[in-house]
């Protein structure tokens, strides 16, 4: 859509508003209903609100439209330093710092992000080590180091650090940063972020084929980073996220490697609009994977697992037709394969592969699991062990799949 050819009938709200005004608060209700809006159409919004009312700049600015379109990622100063490195079985170690001289935004300069084996870059940042833990599926393992660790005082320290909710997340040697002040409820690297990361480099997913990609769910920006860091021949890529927030703090995160390909983002829902159908190589998501009771019926098309669902629908239009390798890759749980399997049933036309070792580990979404509604229902659905007596709780497996029309 071009936004400025766009005159949407008035709404009472829009009653009394100049055109332009009213243009502005269509564009604002598109961006608040999660309708897909694109670095270009989001520019030209902030363009004229010079033009916008008191209340639409108010609403500008608890969208972050302004942040966003000025093109000024914010630094963050982090506290925590976590580095999580995998070995060549597929294990993690994870290692927490305190970060003693941050020194951010990274330029590009400073990584090597092609190389394999990156070399952890600590170039400017100077971080003391407080403890590791051989084991990264406890990732923040609160009651595990305070009753593991030799060391009270370090694991203290890293509890109060993890805390401050600033913090800088080397995986494999590429840096994420993330802090609540800035980025709010950002997904930021996380156990899912670093197997799917992890799966995709191994499964070939980042081939020589892939020219044209995308994200969709991009949160923090980790796994868009992958893609930018390891795709030798990407020449576009674009990543998408419904909630503002993740936009700006993966723009801040893949800054240093924009120059690798032509890089672009969109805020909305799901997978429509993104490009144009037939363009993708590659289509990566860990999308919201935990099903919920509304079912089909439900009027969200988003809600629950619907994203996943989507993949097989509106997410193989966009593949590229003449590139036998390109496909979706999708992160889940073993508490989606109930809906996975109907929407594969539903989909026969879809080749689906499971990609790497599924791997069980603590299952953290526990704003979800408080809903007693929801609890019930997925255990009921299968795909969830309650460990009793295990301070962490319930457990998941974790997979990833690859989505490609059959031929
Ligand atoms: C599990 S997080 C993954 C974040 C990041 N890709 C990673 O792996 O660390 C899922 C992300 O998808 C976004 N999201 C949820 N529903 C979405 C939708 N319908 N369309 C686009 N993004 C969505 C969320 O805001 C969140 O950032």
């Amino acid at each position: 859509m071009n936004p400025v050819a766009c005159h949407p009938a008035s709404t009472p709200a829009q009653r009394g508003l100049t055109p332009v005004q009213r243009f502005i608060e269509s564009e604002l209700e598109a961006l608040q209903n999660g309708d897909v809006r694109s670095e270009r159409q989001v520019r030209s919004l902030f363009n004229l609100l010079p033009e916008a009312t008191a209340s639409q700049i108010a609403m500008a600015e608890r969208l972050r439209v302004g942040l966003l379109a000025e093109g000024r990622p914010l630094d963050t100063i982090p506290s925590l330093g976590i580095t999580i490195d995998s070995q060549e079985d597929g294990s993690k170690s994870i290692a927490y710092h305190e970060v003693i001289h941050p020194q951010v935004p990274f330029t590009r300069d400073q990584l090597n992000p092609t190389s394999k084996d990156s070399p952890l870059f600590t170039g400017g940042v100077e971080m003391e080590l407080l403890g590791t833990v051989e084991d990264a599926r406890l990732v923040s393992p609160r009651v595990f180091m305070l009753s593991a660790w030799p060391n009270k005082l370090a694991a203290e320290r890293v509890l109060d650090l993890i805390g401050d909710q600033s913090r800088l997340t080397y995986h494999n040697g590429l840096p994420i940063t993330w802090d609540k002040n800035i980025d709010g409820k950002a997904w930021s690297t996380n156990i899912d972020t670093v197997y799917f990361s992890d799966w995709l480099r191994s499964s070939g997913a980042l081939n020589e084929s892939v020219k044209v990609s995308a994200e969709v769910g991009c949160g923090a920006g980790g796994i868009s980073q992958t893609v930018l860091a390891n795709c030798p021949n990407l020449e576009t890529h674009i990543y998408t996220d419904i909630d503002p927030n993740a936009i700006n703090c993966a723009r801040r995160n893949l800054a240093p490697l924009v120059g690798k390909a032509e890089v672009s983002w969109c805020i909305g829902k799901g997978v429509t609009g993104i490009v144009d159908p037939g363009t993708l190589d590659l289509l990566v998501t860990n999308p919201p994977y935990i099903p919920t009771p509304s079912g089909d019926g439900d009027k969200d098309h988003y809600s629950g697992t619907k994203l996943i669902k989507r993949l097989f629908e509106d997410g193989i239009r966009l593949l590229n037709p003449n590139n036998p390798e390109a496909a979706i890759y999708v992160q889940m749980s073993s508490v989606t394969l109930p809906d996975f399997s109907r929407y594969r049933a539903e989909h026969p036309d879809v080749e689906v592969t499971l990609i790497g070792t599924p791997v069980r580990v603590p299952l953290r979404i526990s704003g979800l699991l408080r809903e007693p509604e929801v609890l019930d229902f997925v255990r009921k659905q299968g795909g969830l062990e309650f460990v009793d007596g295990d301070p962490l709780g319930y457990y998941h497996d974790i997979m990833a799949f690859r989505l490609k029309p059959k031929r």
